[in-house]
């Protein structure tokens, strides 16, 4: 199956996203989470995408059209993915349209709907493991140990565009270039809206379901 993550910056897409993967059986990659990893190996893409992130905008469609295709077209990917993140703009949806369409296309586009105030509560509280990016909150789903991944060990720490004038530019940002895509992809026939605002279990028992219907 091939599956997309949409929705607001908190939405719960990187919470979710690991564990659909798993129930599928297929892989999963974030954009965000690729692009902070180049940031961090100073790579000339990451050199390329830092300021972009740190400001809370979006990185240039070809920057970002050109790392997810080489990922989506590795051999690893044959049997399917959960992508989060990717697409965000409609250049970006119409490129994945047309790398997947000779193999059937997108199988479900999962929205997770969270309401405004919530989303910034979310990333104020917010923590993620360096090592594997496992997100973590403060109050709604602490570590077992304060600082520490329960799945990896790695150290955690609060992302530098979680402070609340970067939270509100990415906000901003999502209801300009990326909420768009809802219809894009409801047109499609792919769409499957979810309330993103209970626990995570709930949530993701949502989720579960709609990838069924
Ligand atoms: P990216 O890393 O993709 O960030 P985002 O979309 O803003 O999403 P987040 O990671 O902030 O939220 P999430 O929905 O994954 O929530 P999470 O599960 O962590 O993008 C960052 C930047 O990279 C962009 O600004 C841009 O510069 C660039 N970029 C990335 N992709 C791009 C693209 N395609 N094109 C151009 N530029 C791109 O959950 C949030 C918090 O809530 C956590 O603390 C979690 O524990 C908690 N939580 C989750 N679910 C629940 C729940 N049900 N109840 C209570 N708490 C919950």
């Amino acid at each position: 199956m091939k599956v997309i993550l949409l929705g607001p910056p908190g939405a719960g897409k990187g919470t979710q996203a690991a564990r659909i993967a798993d129930e599928l059986g297929v892989t999963r990659a974030a954009s965000g989470d690729l692009f902070r990893e180049n940031i961090r190996n100073e790579t000339e893409l990451g050199l390329q995408v830092k300021s972009y992130l740190e400001d809370g905008v979006l990185v240039p469609d070809e920057l970002t059209i050109r790392l997810m295709m080489s990922w989506i077209s590795a051999p690893e990917q044959a049997d399917g993915f959960v992508l989060d993140g990717f697409p965000r703009t409609l250049p970006q949806a119409q490129a994945l349209d047309g790398e997947l369409a000779a193999g059937g296309g997108l199988d479900r586009v999962l929205y997770v709907n969270v309401a405004n105030d919530e989303l910034v509560r979310r990333l104020a509280g917010r923590f993620i493991c360096q090592s594997c990016q496992t997100p973590y909150h403060a109050s709604a789903s602490p570590p077992k140990e304060a600082g520490k991944c329960d799945a990896c060990g790695g150290a955690l720490y609060q992302r530098n565009d979680d402070k609340p004038d970067v939270v509100k530019r990415r906000l901003d940002v999502y209801f300009a270039e990326t909420e768009p895509l809802v219809d894009h992809y409801r047109a499609a026939g792919v769409l499957r809206e979810v309330d993103g605002e209970g626990a995570v279990g709930d949530v993701g028992n949502l989720l579960a379901r709609a990838l069924r219907s």
